[in-house]
């Protein structure tokens, strides 16, 4: 058997048209605030493909970089004045912060209502709590693309390989928000092979290339592949997943790397940005 491709470019396409026309019916045009601090590479990179994303589809954006010497009281500071400001919709702050800004503050800074990120401790509580309004948009986008290629969730084991705060905690609260029944393995789990061959559906986010293997991967299971991983091959560098390329032999279903849910987690947070933007109209 050869999995299904489960590309994520249609998906963030019919999600994209979706909030463009949900813009279009705003009495006021929404506003993509974007905080970076320093100049992590890869980080310049995801800030600028927000942005870029964002005008594609109606929404102002601006992006606030910031020097790496920025303090933790100026970083908080021009977050008090994007939650004041009325003409802002949405604030994220990239992560990670340089090492001498502490995290928790600032995420507990944003106005919850304008955290289209889902990063806030009251945006979290409400998500376990299965009725977020913003919730984390690697996850939601990747309910999107099960939505969208017909997956059934509800009744489904789902198995989430992966504890990050960003990814696997919410991506399994919002699998169990869905009706699936999950199950969260991480690199304590005493035997990863029971957990995953149980899983219909199978989302790995571990951050280590090619470390789902097809003998632990239930026959016909959809795998999500949320891994983004450079190596070097023969000299040159490549984007892998977490995911070994063999599982394609065994799933029923497989996201492609690259290609797969990185296309997802920016046309989400598109469309949080508007639902932030909603909540303030309605
Ligand atoms: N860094 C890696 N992923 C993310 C994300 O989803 N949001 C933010 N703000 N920073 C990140």
């Amino acid at each position: 058997m050869t999995a299904r491709l489960l590309p994520g470019a249609p998906v963030a396409d019919a999600l994209l048209a979706r909030v463009a026309g949900r813009v279009r019916v705003l009495a006021q045009v929404p506003r993509l605030a974007l905080v970076r601090v320093g100049d992590d590479p890869a980080s310049v990179s995801y800030v600028r493909s927000k942005d870029k994303k964002a005008r594609e589809v109606g929404i102002d954006s601006e992006v606030h970089a910031l020097p790496e010497t920025t303090t933790q009281a100026e970083l908080l500071a021009l977050l008090a004045r994007l939650n004041a400001d009325p003409a802002v919709s949405g604030i994220l702050v990239q992560l990670p912060l340089p090492a001498h800004i502490a995290e928790e503050p600032v995420l507990l800074a944003v106005d919850p209502a304008k955290d289209v990120d889902g990063f806030h401790p009251f945006n979290v509580a409400q998500m376990w709590a299965g009725h977020a309004r913003l919730n984390p948009c690697t996850p939601a986008g990747i309910l999107e693309l099960l939505d969208f290629y017909g997956i059934p969730v509800a009744g489904q084991r789902a198995a989430v390989v992966g504890r990050s705060e960003i990814v696997g905690r919410p991506m399994a609260a919002m699998l169990l928000g869905r009706d699936a029944t999950v199950t969260i393995a991480h690199s304590r789990t005493a035997d990863l092979g029971a957990v995953t061959r149980e899983a219909d559906i199978l989302v790995v986010a571990v951050g280590r290339p090619q470390f789902l293997t097809p003998d632990i991967v239930k026959p016909g299971a959809t795998v999500i592949d949320v891994g983004i991983n450079r190596i070097e091959v023969g000299g040159k560098g490549k984007i892998v997943g977490d995911v070994h390329p063999d599982v394609v032999q065994v799933a029923g279903g497989l996201t492609p790397v690259p290609g797969g849910v990185g296309l997802l987690t920016v046309a989400q947070l598109m469309a949080n940005t508007v639902t932030a933007a909603e909540l303030v109209q309605a």
